[in-house]
């Protein structure tokens, strides 16, 4: 459930009128439901009761430090993958300790910085990482808290660009080479390892996949414990899908819960999950002005003023996003196909849409478009990098600015030679 509905005829966003955001903004905008995002974390929570993990927001699903500071708030931590994102999380009062550092290519700067801030743990995806924050570690003097990230050879999500779990990918160690990464790392005096990490991809709609993921994560576990390895954390990744459409809803949290207690039951390990796009996506949408109609043969195309360098999901992912008329337009009218205004064919949001009949100026919304949004927009095309807003109550704030085009320019400058005759 989230917090976009109409009343008397227009979309509000709890008490506000999305019009009345986009009358004061302008379009595109994204704009966030703070009730949402709290919904979404506390029922991610209830639903591990009485186990109390540590629920790491993907901060790479939605970075805006208002957003952050709003789950930060309600008792989350934050999954990072850059020394920028661990710079946010802590802009929003994400203590350290909440923070996980995670990412196939950190760099020594960033493992050096993320030891100085005293990150709760560093999810290490290979030998040759465990060997740099080994280094980084002594450097300071102190051992560095690590995790071991394993690729269970099983991959699932919405699209083969974000299955992160099979083989053939880059992320993890493999199963059969974790065991003695592990033990490796314990006998390093300068790692601390205190668990597995694992994480087999995005807009996960099935369990089972997960399941034999975490049996694998289980079975290792324990081997590693056997040998008096312990293994007291264990972080479980994000993953879960959302509802983009009327399509089978994906497993609840309570049923990906009820699935976790079961395999992981008797185990003493203290959880953490990385949830993103379960508790960002359906807190945001982007807001949009219909420039003008094209009419053609067969369908008529409606140019928005929204494009891919703002929401670019439907061109990578072909992702479906609804588009909702501010003003409830009820029935179904007429077959479209949405585009922007980007000079390539992909900048489109989508082919063949039925929806309500659309003219010149009307509001839109594009739904389901908090996570993994404004995250991934561009200047592409010299277009203004779209401003962010938050809603809370009858409030609302612009959490970004919209970055204008002078804004870009004064960052380059000219060679020197150019002047030169
Ligand atoms: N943990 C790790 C290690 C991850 O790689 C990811 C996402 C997450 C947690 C959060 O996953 P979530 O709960 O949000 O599914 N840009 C793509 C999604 C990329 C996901 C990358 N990793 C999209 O728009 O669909």
């Amino acid at each position: 459930m989230n917090h976009f509905d109409y009343r008397g005829g227009a979309l509000y966003c709890e008490d506000v009128s999305l019009a009345a955001i986009a009358d004061a903004v302008g379009t595109p905008v994204y704009v966030y439901s703070t009730a949402t995002l709290q919904r979404h974390l506390r029922i991610f929570r209830e639903s591990f009761a009485p186990l109390d993990p540590l629920i790491a927001f993907a901060v790479k699903a939605n970075a805006n430090i208002a957003v952050l500071q709003v789950l930060a708030k309600e008792g989350a931590g934050a999954d990072t993958v850059s020394a920028g994102e661990i710079k946010r999380a802590l802009a929003a009062g994400v203590p350290p300790e909440k923070i996980i550092f995670a990412g196939v290519g950190k760099t020594r700067a960033e493992l050096g910085f993320a030891l100085d801030v005293g990150v709760a743990q560093i999810n290490v995806e290979s030998p040759g990482e465990l060997a740099d924050v080994a280094a980084c570690a002594k450097a300071r003097g102190r051992p560095a808290p690590v995790a071991l990230r394993v690729n269970p050879d099983i991959g699932a999500g919405g699209h083969d660009k974000i299955a992160t779990g099979g083989g053939d990918t880059k992320f993890g160690v493999s199963l059969s080479d974790a065991a003695a990464l592990y033990r490796a790392a314990s006998q390093d005096p300068w790692l601390a390892p205190r668990g597995l990490a694992v994480h087999i991809g995005s807009q996960i709609r099935d369990l089972a996949p997960l399941r034999t993921a975490f049996l694998r994560v289980r079975h290792l576990a324990e081997q590693l414990g056997g040998e008096g390895y312990p293994v007291p954390h264990l972080d479980l990744g994000g993953g879960l899908g959302v509802p983009y459409f009327h399509e089978p809803d994906p497993p609840s949290p309570a049923e990906y819960a009820a699935l976790v207690k079961e395999v992981f039951a008797g185990l003493r390990a203290h959880l953490a999950f990385e949830p993103g796009r379960l508790i960002a996506a359906n807190a945001g949408v982007l807001l949009t002005q219909v420039i003008r109609r094209q009419p053609r043969p067969g369908r008529d195309i409606v140019v928005l003023d929204a494009a891919m360098n703002d929401l670019i999901r439907p061109a990578m992912y072909e992702a479906y996003h609804d588009l909702k008329p501010l003003e409830d337009r009820g029935a179904v009218a007429e077959t479209v196909d949405l585009v922007g205004p980007i000079c390539e064919t992909g900048d489109a949001f989508a082919k063949a849409r039925t929806l309500p009949r659309l003219e010149a100026g009307d509001l839109a919304a594009f739904m389901t478009a908090g996570a993994y949004g404004a995250v991934m927009a561009s200047t592409y095309n010299a277009r203004p990098l779209v401003p962010e807003v938050l809603v809370s109550g009858d409030r609302f704030a612009v959490v970004r600015d919209r970055m204008s085009v002078e804004d870009q320019i004064r960052q380059e400058r000219l060679p020197p030679w150019a002047d030169a005759p």
